[in-house]
């Protein structure tokens, strides 16, 4: 695997390579980074992983400090994979001068739900992928579904500006007791470790209750749901249910159309996020 940080031997390097397959990370490698891998291997033999902590991407008072930076035990873990090349810019290779430029996505995909809690997220995450786009150049991309806002907003962002790249999803991987995994399960205590599969049984049970009952009023099943958080100790963001094109709010009597359900919250000083397709 080669190990690559400056833009401008990363271009070197690619030059003229067809079929890159990209999969952007920031790094703190676990399996469900090396599922989004191992998919991205099925489609083609030239994978190309970034590590990048964008700050662009974090909010006053959130995580950037302190997000794990394991980049000795990631290069260890990819080169068991089949990676081609490992892409680790540092912020000033990423961001010689400040990034004025950036990318807003439209404002009801950008400030709803994650959005509407990490204001920048959305931002910062448009903007660096659509930089490490121009600088990979890839034929296919691979995003897990565990962030599924950030999924949707870069397929769409790809979309409008006709980037000649395919956005290919990946399944959330999941511990056995149905915790998602994510870099962030890592800031859990062991007592707040057992309670954070809460959050994947609450999805089962809405998903159980749309699906085998049919029922419809989405407003009740989200507040019997927060209910059920707050009372086990958590603070959560949202819970909701959005079609799964858009995350737009489904209409009522369209009764086919793909549903997920989407859940924030905070246990502790950590904060999950997981959903679920209905
Ligand atoms: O999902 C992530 O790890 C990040 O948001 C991404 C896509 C690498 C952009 O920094």
């Amino acid at each position: 695997m080669k190990i690559i940080s400056s833009i401008k031997e990363l271009r070197d390097q690619l030059r003229g390579q067809r079929g890159i397959v990209f999969v952007p990370t920031m790094g703190n490698i676990h399996e469900g980074h090396l599922s989004l891998i191992r998919l991205a291997g099925q489609h083609g033999e030239r994978v190309v992983v970034s590590i990048f902590v964008n700050q662009l991407q974090f909010g006053p008072g959130e995580d950037f400090v302190k997000y794990p930076r394991t980049l000795d035990r990631d290069i260890e873990k990819l080169q068991q994979e089949n990676v081609y090349m490992l892409f680790a810019p540092t912020e000033q290779d990423m961001y010689p001068s400040p990034q004025e430029y950036q990318i807003y996505p439209p404002h009801d995909l950008c400030y709803t739900l994650e959005g509407k809690f990490r204001t920048r997220f959305f931002c910062g995450v448009s903007t660096v992928v659509m930089k490490l786009i121009s600088c990979v150049q890839p034929r296919i991309m691979v995003f897990g579904k565990k962030d599924y806002q950030q999924l949707i907003i870069v397929r769409q962002m790809c979309e409008q500006f006709a980037l000649p790249v395919e956005v290919c999803a990946a399944e959330t991987i999941r511990d056995a007791d149905g915790l998602a995994l994510s870099s962030r399960n890592t800031y859990l205590t062991p007592s707040e470790r057992s309670e954070a599969p809460t959050l994947f049984r609450i999805l089962q049970h809405i998903r159980s209750t749309v699906l085998t009952t049919g029922h419809r009023d989405f407003t009740k099943i989200e507040l019997s749901a927060f209910q059920t958080l707050i009372e086990r100790g958590w603070q959560p963001d949202y819970i909701a249910i959005r079609k799964r094109a858009n995350l737009r709010l489904p209409q009522l009597h369209k009764e086919h159309e793909p549903l997920i359900v989407l859940i924030a919250a905070q246990l502790g000083k950590t904060r999950l996020i997981d959903n679920l397709e209905i």
